[in-house]
């Protein structure tokens, strides 16, 4: 057993964050699955919306996120992050973060803020379209070589050690984590009174994604089987622009192209916006991405466009250079051609339930970042809002476990039993589940849903459940075994959360209940292992 003030799981910019705070007052481990980098985060085109110019005020802000959060956005969440953001953003430039620049009119350099869909403002911090590299570069320059922090990379999570599971007659608690080492396939035991998720989101779950391999939902399943409450999973942000090509995977066509005036254009090269909403490409995401999957449907083609060339060439090759170019090297120049897109799963609105310091509902336990949910998106995350979230709440869960830090309890934990289990032999079921999950997902628990099509997404995860819980006793534990588990637990979240809300409202919308119903839903959906 290894002990350390602070274990952090997830390499993000929360994760990150939070870590070179930390690593301020105690010893911190990083746990990652993979590389340091390889974090949704790093994935990020858009930036990181936040009110920095004169035109802005906050109460815009929080009244842009108010509206797309669609009547579910805790106030006192939107309020703590946007005003606290600025001060956040000071941090990461004193790190030495680079955001674009442009010339003043008084011959100075000010922000060059981007729009993008549902801010009434230019309040969009960037690096051309590669925020979230950047953002990364900037915090792995200092974690590297710390002399606090330990990072773990290919270690993967397997469950948290609670002292309920121990046994002991006192509040339930969190108290480490047994993590498996990809390299050996042994699991070490961690031990740390703050246990900190910033895992990021699920996207894989669902066949089409703009995320990265890494998103398997990995901290909401983990937050779960331990007994923390998870909150309004039913909310999976579909982005409506992922570049639909045979060979690219999971390539995202910034919302900061519709903001710089890209427009959608059906298969026969005509408009339809206007027809879906007065805002047109610039209406909350929701609506956008519900309106392209109708224009699909409609049509029976299998995708739309967006078209950029209405822009100089030279502005959308500085702008956008690393979407220009990964798009040319896939045949499309995008300043002379229209880029064909679909919508796909992007981001996961709900997640650990927690208060505004990122506090779980299991002492010991802490949720930053997408993998959380503070209450900023409601039903409907606001485009960039989730990097500030990240930044904001990594300060103050900070600040909250090092002002409350008790004295570490001596508890002796178990090491990880690994029973009598063998190899897996079968790979082919490993990646037969996965797959089926991830198309059951997309068929029946998509953009637009249905009782019907719910419950028989529910009937099949339970069985499928079962089967990868099989193989998780019998063999020998795995990294892809271990994502297997996760994705299923996740998916299964999904679709309740989503059966239980019997409205539409923001993400979440039912042929069967197609209107919102503030009577009786106008609130989280919460859900608790029992
Ligand atoms: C984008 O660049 O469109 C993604 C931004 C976000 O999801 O916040």
């Amino acid at each position: 057993m290894r002990e350390f003030d602070y274990v952090v799981i997830g390499s993000g910019i929360a994760g990150l964050s939070f870590a070179l705070k930390a690593a301020e007052k105690g010893s911190v481990a990083v746990v990652t699955k993979r590389g340091l980098a390889d974090s949704n985060t790093a994935w990020a085109q858009g930036g990181i919306a936040c009110v920095t110019s004169e035109e802005d005020t906050f109460d815009l802000h929080i009244a842009d996120t108010l509206a797309a959060g669609a009547g579910l956005c805790h106030e006192d969440a939107v309020r703590t992050i946007v005003t606290e953001g600025p001060a956040r953003i000071a941090e990461l430039t004193a790190m030495g973060m680079h955001f674009d620049r442009r010339g003043a009119p008084n011959g100075d350099t000010e922000l060059d803020l981007g729009r993008e869909g549902g801010h009434s403002k230019r309040r969009v911090l960037h690096f051309r379209d590669s925020t979230g590299m950047e953002i990364e570069r900037t915090l792995l320059e200092q974690v590297a070589d710390h002399p606090r922090i330990e990072v773990m990379e290919n270690h993967m999570a397997v469950d948290f050690i609670t002292t309920g599971k121990l046994g002991y007659a006192m509040e339930n608690s969190c108290v480490g984590v047994y993590v498996l080492d990809e390299a050996t396939g042994e699991v070490e035991t961690l031990r740390s009174d703050v246990n900190v998720l910033a895992t990021g989101g699920c996207g894989k779950v669902y066949l089409y994604t703009t995320n990265p391999d890494v998103a398997t939902g990995d901290g909401v399943a983990l937050a779960w089987r331990a007994g923390a409450t998870i909150a309004n999973m039913e909310f999976i942000q579909f982005h409506p622009t992922c570049l639909f090509h045979p060979k690219v995977k999971s390539f995202l066509i910034s919302e900061a192209v519709r903001g710089e005036g890209g427009v959608l254009l059906d298969a026969r090269g005509r408009r339809f916006m206007e027809r879906h909403n007065p805002q047109r490409e610039l209406a909350p995401r929701d609506i956008v991405a519900r309106a392209i999957d109708a224009e699909m449907k409609r049509s029976g083609s299998k995708c739309v466009f967006l078209d950029i060339t209405g822009k100089p060439a030279d502005f959308v090759k500085s702008r956008f250079p690393n979407i220009y170019e990964t798009c040319l090297k896939s045949g499309i120049d995008i300043t002379r051609q229209p880029i064909p897109v679909v919508p796909a799963a992007h981001y996961q609105c709900g997640g650990v339930k927690t208060d505004l310091n990122g506090e779980a509902s299991l002492r010991g336990l802490f949720a930053i970042g997408e993998v959380a949910c503070t209450g900023l998106h409601g039903a409907n995350r606001l485009a960039s809002n989730s990097l500030l979230e990240g930044l904001v709440l990594a300060h103050n869960a900070f600040e909250k476990s090092a002002r409350n830090r008790p004295p570490r309890v001596a508890f002796n934990l178990p090491e990880w039993l690994p029973g009598q289990v063998t190899d897996v032999d079968e790979m082919v079921v490993i990646s037969h589940n996965w797959e089926e999950i991830r198309r059951l997902m997309w068929d029946y628990v998509g953009i637009v849903r249905t009782d019907k099509r719910l419950q028989r997404a529910a009937t099949r995860l339970r069985n499928l459940h079962a089967e990868v819980q099989e193989f998780y006793w019998n063999f020998k534990i795995t990294t892809d075994l271990l994502e297997l588990r996760n994705l299923v637990t996740v998916a299964s979240l999904v679709v309740d959360c989503a059966l239980s809300r019997k409205e539409s409202r923001g993400l979440h919308f039912t042929l069967d209940y197609p209107e919102p119903d503030a009577a009786k839903f106008l609130r989280d959906t919460t859900m608790r292992r029992t």
